[in-house]
């Protein structure tokens, strides 16, 4: 049985991986921000070799995009200093290690889905920590780690772009959604069972993308929430990303190949479903999660 460690598992991914281990029953200890902060080369040791886990899965990190901009050394502390402490406790004690990144890698202006070894360059605070991080996993455990990168992540224990949206549907007569950036809407359930999967597999190590098939705009998936909440889909309008400036630049093209699942050992992994599938399965305790938000207050 595979023992399994989960860090920032306080966060949106995190409790989603930390429930789908439990559920399968697997034996998972899921450490949060305040039970193990990543940034503390000692006690991420100390927590590794208490636990003794076969796999550490990272799910800590700096994730607000626009603030990493004015913060970035802190940014790095968390995104790469936490990653490059959780590898040098895996390879001291033996164990795989599963480090979570992001689409903010690449430069965002491809005409085709990014391959897993496509050229990174990040444009953004974020995306640099991010493949600093990715590189201090893969360099110091290059028979052993796993980079999965997602992007356009939703779920019911965080927020979200679909959560904002299910909220604003409930607020706003008009709604203006950007309809220049491209990407692959992706539910945390789907990535934590593919995590999963990924583990399970003794798939090679290396760099895999755990993101939805297709692809959407901001603006498409406003449409298919407003649609799916029996709302008039015409209350969404499109607007370019310039009406909407951000200290951070989005990429405007986040679409990830799925390549490497195809060489995952027999019976192989699939990649994650159509977006849209996933959206719709998903969408009933999204739902849930927001109003019950919105009522607490
Ligand atoms: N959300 C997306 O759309 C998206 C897209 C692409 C990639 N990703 C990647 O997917 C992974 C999971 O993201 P997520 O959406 O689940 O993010 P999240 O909800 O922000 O969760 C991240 C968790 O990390 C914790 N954390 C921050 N600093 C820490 C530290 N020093 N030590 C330990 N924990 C710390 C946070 O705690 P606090 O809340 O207390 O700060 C939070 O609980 C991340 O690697 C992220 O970069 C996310």
């Amino acid at each position: 049985m595979t023992r399994w460690l989960v860090t920032g598992a306080g966060g949106m991914l995190g409790t989603d991986l930390v429930a789908a281990l439990t559920s399968r029953g697997e034996p998972v200890t899921g450490m949060d921000r305040a039970s193990l902060d990543v940034t503390d080369a000692a006690a991420v040791t100390d927590a590794i070799a208490g636990r003794r886990p076969d796999v550490v899965v990272n799910c800590a990190a700096w994730t607000a995009v626009d603030d990493a901009e004015a913060s970035e050394e802190q940014a790095l502390a968390v995104n790469a200093g936490g990653a490059a402490n959780l590898a040098a406790g895996c390879a001291a004690l033996g164990c795989r290690l599963v480090q979570l990144s992001t689409d903010y890698v690449f430069a965002g202006d491809a005409g085709r889905p990014y391959a897993e070894d496509d050229v990174p360059a990040p444009r953004t605070a974020y995306g640099r920590t991010k493949l600093a991080g990715e590189r201090a996993a893969l360099d110091r455990l290059p028979g052993s780690a796993y980079v999965v990168r997602t992007a356009w992540l939703y779920g019911a224990h965080g927020p979200s772009f679909v959560r904002t949206m299910i909220k604003l549907a409930d607020e706003r007569p008009t709604v203006d959604v950007v309809d220049d950036q491209h990407g692959q809407p992706t539910w945390t359930a789907d990535v934590a069972a593919q995590i999963i999967a990924l583990v399970h597999s003794a798939a090679v190590p290396g760099i895999y993308h755990a993101t939805s098939s297709g692809q959407t705009t901001w603006f498409g998936l406003a449409r298919e929430i407003f649609g799916l909440l029996g709302a008039d889909p015409a209350r969404v309008r499109p607007i370019p990303s310039s009406a909407l400036p951000r200290p951070a630049p989005r990429p405007a093209y986040s679409v990830l190949g799925h390549r490497a699942w195809a060489a995952t050992r027999e019976p192989g992994v699939p990649p994650i479903g159509e977006w849209r599938t996933a959206l719709h399965r998903a969408f009933p305790e999204l739902v849930a999660a927001q109003r019950a938000a919105a009522a607490a207050g």
